[in-house]
C-alpha cells in the first residue's frame, strides 16, 4: 500500500469509528489494544440503536410485529456468522457469551460426557487461560490426561513435539489458531490431519484469527472453533461456537432453561432442535444482531483486505521495533509476507516494568496492554511476569507505529536515566 493509499484508508475507515477521533491527554488516542478489545465502528453502534428504539422485544416468544422482528433480526444474524466461517448449515453456529462460554460449553457436554480416565487432551503452553481451565475441570472429573505441546527454538509450535505427543489415546487437541501473545500463527492444517488420523477431534480457539483473516470452518476441517464478537468489531456479551452438525446432535445440553425445550413436563423435558438446544435463557439478542452487522461491516471492507494490510503493517511494526534495542520481543520474526504472524508484538525493554512503559505511552495518548494476557503458564514457561503488548486492526496506520516507536524510545531514556 502507497502512502496516499494508505492516507485514504484512514480518511475513510477511521471516519467508521468515532472512538478514534478523541483525545487522549492532550493527544490524538492512538489505539493499540485491539487483542484485547477492538473498537465498534458507527454501523454496530447503530444497529444496537436501532433495535433498543425500534423493535426491542424477545425473540422466539411472540406472535407480535416486534418480536417477529427481532426474531428475524436476531437469526438473520446467525445466517450471516455462518456465512462469514462458511459454515455447512447455519444449524452448526451456537450463540455464546464469548468464546470462554463456547469451550466451557465443549467441556461440559461433550468433554465431561465422553472422556474417560486415561484419555488424553492436547493443549499448547501458549494458550489463554479459557483455552486451559476448562479442560483442567474436565481432566479432574473424568481422569484425562493434559499433554501440553512446547516452542521450537523460534517460539511457535513445536510440530515435532506436537507429532510425538499425538496417538490413539489423543481424543481431543484445543489449540490457539493465532496466539494472543506470542503472535505466531499456528500450522493448524497439519495439526488437525494429525489429530483426525489418529480420531480425535479438534477445537480452535479463533479468537485472533477470525476477526483479522478469512476463516472457512469447512477447509479448516476442525470440529468445532470459538471466536468472540467483541474483538471483531461486535458488543461484549457475545461470540459463537462453531460445531460440526452431528457432533453438536450428539451433545446434550450445556445449561437448561427456557428457549432451549422442545417440551418441559414436571419430571423431565426434551430438548429443542439445534441451535436453540445449546441456548437456553434470553440471549443476548441486540448484541448477536449487532454482531451480524460488525459481519456485514467487516465484508464490506474484505477479510482478504483487512489481512492483507495487517500483513504490511505487521512487517512495519517488526522494522521499526527493531530500532529499539533495548526490546525482546516474543514469538517468532515475520517472514518475508508475515504469512507466520499477526498484527501484534509482546515484548519486555530491559529494566523498565511494562506497567510503568505503559503508564509513560498512555500520557502520549497510546494505549497499550501490559501484564501476562491471560496466559501466564507461557509467561512462565518464557521465564518472565509480564509483557508489553502492542495489537493491531486494520484502523492502525503506520503513522500509529512511529508515534509508538518514538513514545517508546522516550520512555526508555526516560527510565533509564533512573536506572543508573
Ligand atoms: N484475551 C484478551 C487479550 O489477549 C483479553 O487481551
Amino acid at each position: 500500500m502507497t502512502f496516499t493509499q494508505e492516507r485514504t484508508l484512514a480518511a475513510t475507515i477511521r471516519a467508521d469509528f468515532p472512538i478514534l477521533a478523541q483525545q487522549v491527554n492532550g493527544h490524538p488516542l492512538i489505539y493499540l489494544d485491539n487483542a484485547a478489545t477492538s473498537q465498534k465502528p458507527t454501523a454496530v453502534l447503530q444497529s444496537l440503536q436501532d433495535y433498543y428504539q425500534g423493535f426491542n422485544a424477545n425473540v422466539h416468544r411472540g406472535v407480535h410485529a416486534l418480536s417477529a422482528k427481532a426474531t428475524e433480526a436476531y437469526e438473520a444474524a446467525r445466517d450471516k456468522v455462518a456465512a462469514f466461517v462458511n459454515a455447512a448449515s447455519r444449524d452448526e453456529i451456537v450463540y455464546t457469551r464469548n468464546a470462554s462460554e463456547a469451550i466451557n460449553l465443549v467441556a461440559y457436554a461433550w468433554a465431561m460426557t465422553t472422556l474417560q480416565a486415561g484419555d488424553e487432551i492436547i493443549l499448547t503452553v501458549m494458550e489463554h487461560h479459557s483455552n486451559l481451565v476448562p479442560w483442567q475441570l474436565a481432566a479432574q472429573r473424568t481422569g484425562a490426561v493434559l499433554k501440553f505441546v512446547e516452542l521450537n527454538e523460534t517460539q511457535e509450535f513445536d510440530l515435532e513435539h506436537y507429532r510425538s505427543l499425538v496417538s490413539n489415546k489423543t481424543k481431543l487437541v484445543s489449540v490457539v489458531h493465532v496466539s494472543n501473545t506470542l503472535g505466531v500463527i499456528n500450522p493448524v492444517d497439519e495439526i488437525i490431519a494429525m489429530a483426525h488420523h489418529y480420531g480425535a477431534k479438534v477445537l480452535l480457539d479463533a479468537c485472533q484469527s477470525v476477526p483479522h483473516m478469512p476463516i472457512d470452518v469447512q477447509a479448516l476441517d476442525c470440529d468445532w472453533l470459538v471466536a468472540s464478537g467483541h474483538k471483531m468489531c461486535a458488543p461484549t456479551g457475545i461470540g459463537f461456537l462453531y460445531g460440526k452438525l452431528d457432533l453438536l446432535k450428539s451433545m446434550p445440553p450445556f445449561l437448561g432453561g427456557g428457549e432451549m425445550i422442545a417440551d418441559v413436563f414436571l419430571d423431565h423435558s426434551t430438548y429443542a432442535d439445534l441451535p436453540h438446544k445449546f441456548e437456553a435463557g434470553t440471549p443476548a439478542i441486540a448484541e448477536s444482531i449487532a454482531l451480524g452487522a460488525a459481519v456485514d461491516y467487516l465484508l464490506n471492507i474484505g477479510m482478504d483486505k483487512i489481512h492483507a494490510y495487517e500483513q504490511e503493517l505487521t512487517l512495519y511494526l517488526f522494522e521499526q521495533l527493531a530500532t529499539v534495542p533495548e526490546l525482546q520481543i516474543y514469538g517468532s520474526k515475520p517472514n518475508a509476507t508475515a504469512s507466520n504472524r499477526a498484527a501484534l508484538a509482546a515484548f519486555t525493554a530491559g529494566v523498565v516494568h511494562p506497567n510503568d512503559l505503559s503508564a509513560l505511552l498512555d500520557q502520549s495518548g497510546i494505549a497499550i496492554r501490559t501484564g501476562h494476557h491471560c496466559t501466564q503458564p507461557l509467561h512462565r514457561y518464557l521465564g518472565i511476569s509480564s509483557t508489553a503488548r502492542a495489537s493491531l486492526y486494520f484502523y492502525n496506520t503506520k503513522a500509529e507505529i512511529d508515534a509508538l516507536i518514538v513514545a517508546l524510545k522516550e520512555a526508555i531514556d526516560f527510565f533509564g536515566e533512573f536506572a543508573d
